[in-house]
């Protein structure tokens, strides 16, 4: 696809997803890649602009990230952001020293040259995140410094003539007020993009590749009902029709009701020409659970019992040419594919071959997409809202929300629960909300007294967490009327219950999942 592109150069700062996706707000294609990406790599994706970003590491430092001199001389415009801005500065003759004070926080930016390219339409006193310790206490020669703060000298400096931009503060979070505004300005005014990298046109483009690689062959996708793979599916169905399959496994571990609405969507009644296999297997992961209370030896069994479905399934169907996977931009970054980022997750087998299914290859179909993307995406195809919107949902579902032996009984438990949980918060309009929230099952039973009648039931957990990126998390505030009514509406409507707790825990210590 020929498109604008801006690359993030990553120096293992925090933010570095962040800064792509600000960028791609602004309706412009952009990708992350390691300071360890060669220089030739860089030029022969000839990009728009470059952003460097932030790090933990002192610039000056023997051992520390750095780039190479001639980055700067390609001229393509060059936005350093932090770390990013230090390092061009020392790169290109400034000085760079450890300061007094650390700046951290909101901070009030001046702007010393309004009339600077970055800050068109930016006030002049501005309020910008500033996290560092080192500071530019020398600008390189040609540069001049566009803002300072009460602490730093150089808050912003530039070399107009070479296109080149040097940030102290944090323009890609939120709380620096006009930072979008200043990476619009970057990629639209001074790198020149034209802002054109829209979904339907991302749609249209996939539809088209998706049908030139497939031609005729046969295609087929393991569909969970999540985001992802509903979008994949729609995507492949929209471009093959029929010659996709997807194969949807019901392992008895879904939220109430899933299995039939995902069957509803994607099944013959559904939108959607594609074949579709229901495969309902819940007794059969049933029985491999028995007497397991281990969490990672039942997240063993559930993966291993599902790939175990799938794989009969894909022999019935016979060799296929394509599989699809729901791969997403996040995974591939998470699996140090891209940027800089430690190996978060292994599980997400991006670009890995399966060796279980008689396929040729793989087809990733969402690989450069973030999850609001995904979503957009998902919008754009005439995907209901209820299935773009769905909150994460792990792969061994609630087999890791029942804490202890998982039993077709305590699924039922937990499954009404949550439903219940699930519908009083769009009551109370706190669906869109919350980052994730939903009922567990304690491992805990305790006497109760229903009527006239002794209990001796289990005890229900309500989580809800606000998180960013799902790697920390801080339980959500419901307000109390809430809580009393999901705990009243549990115990009374789900046999088996008598006691509601709400889980109060963050992440660290705790996770989000209860196992
Ligand atoms: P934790 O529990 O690790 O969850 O704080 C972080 C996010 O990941 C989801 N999660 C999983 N997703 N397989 C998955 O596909 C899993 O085994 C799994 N465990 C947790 C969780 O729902 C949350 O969004």
């Amino acid at each position: 696809m020929k498109r604008e592109l801006v690359i993030v150069i990553d120096f293992g700062g925090q933010y570095n997803q962040l800064v792509a996706r600000r960028v791609r707000e602004c309706n412009v294609y952009c990708e992350i890649y390691s300071y360890k990406t060669d220089l030739e790599k860089i030029k022969e994706m000839n990009p728009k602009g470059i952003i460097l970003t932030g790090g933990p590491n002192s610039c000056y430092e023997a051992d520390s990230p750095t780039y190479q001199k001639e980055l700067f001389e390609l001229g393509i415009p060059v936005l350093g952001l932090c770390y990013g801005a230090q390092l061009m500065m020392h790169v290109l003759g400034g000085k760079v020293e450890r300061a007094d004070v650390r700046e951290y926080g909101k901070t009030e930016v001046l702007i010393d040259k309004t009339s600077s390219k970055i800050f068109t339409g930016v006030s002049e006193k501005a309020i910008c995140w500033m996290s560092h310790f080192d500071y530019i206490s020398e600008v390189a020669p040609e540069f001049e410094i566009t803002a300072h703060t009460a602490d730093c000298p150089t808050a912003a400096a530039e070399c107009e003539a070479r296109k080149l931009y040097a940030i102290q503060f944090h323009p890609e979070v939120l709380h620096t007020e006009q930072g979008k505004d200043m990476l619009s300005n970057f990629v639209l005014n001074v790198c020149g993009c034209a802002g054109d990298w829209r979904m339907d046109s991302f749609v249209e483009e996939s539809i088209r590749q998706i049908r030139e690689k497939v031609g005729s062959g046969k295609v087929l996708c393991a569909l969970s009902g999540g985001v992802d793979s509903s979008v994949a599916a729609v995507l492949l169905s929209q471009a093959v029709g029929d010659q996709l399959t997807c194969v949807f496994v019901d392992h008895g571990l879904l939220r109430k009701n899933e299995g039939d609405e995902v069957e509803a969507v994607f099944g013959s009644e559904g939108n959607y020409d594609l074949n579709f296999v229901r495969v309902n297997a819940q007794q059969r992961f049933y029985d491999k659970l028995a007497g397991v209370e281990d969490p990672e030896a039942k997240r063993k069994i559930i993966g291993e019992e599902f790939i175990r479905v799938f794989e009969e399934e894909a022999k019935k169907i016979g060799a296929v040419d394509f599989l699809v996977q729901g791969t997403i931009y996040p995974d591939v970054v998470e699996s140090g594919l891209g940027g800089e980022s430690a190996v978060i997750k292994s599980h997400h087998n991006v670009g890995g071959l399966p060796d279980y299914v008689d396929f040729k290859e793989i087809i990733e179909p969402l690989r450069d997409l973030f999850k609001d993307e995904v979503r957009k995406a998902g919008l754009e195809l005439g995907i209901p809202e209820y299935l773009v919107f769905r909150q994460p949902f792990p792969g061994p579902g609630l087999g890791v929300r029942i804490v202890g032996e998982v039993t077709a009984e305590k699924v039922r438990i937990v499954q009404d629960a949550d439903a219940i949980y699930r519908e009083e918060i769009a009551n109370a309009k706190m669906d869109r909300s919350i980052g994730q929230y939903f009922a567990g099952l304690t491992n805990m039973r305790s006497v109760g007294v229903m009527g006239d009648e002794r209990t001796y039931d289990y005890a229900v957990a309500l989580r809800a967490v606000n998180t960013v990126d799902f790697m920390t998390a801080e339980a959500a505030e419901i307000p109390f009327e809430v809580l009393q009514k999901v705990m009243s509406r549990i115990i009374n409507e789900v046999k088996g219950v008598n006691r509601v707790f709400y889980d109060l825990t963050s992440k660290p210590p705790g996770t989000i999942e209860f196992e």
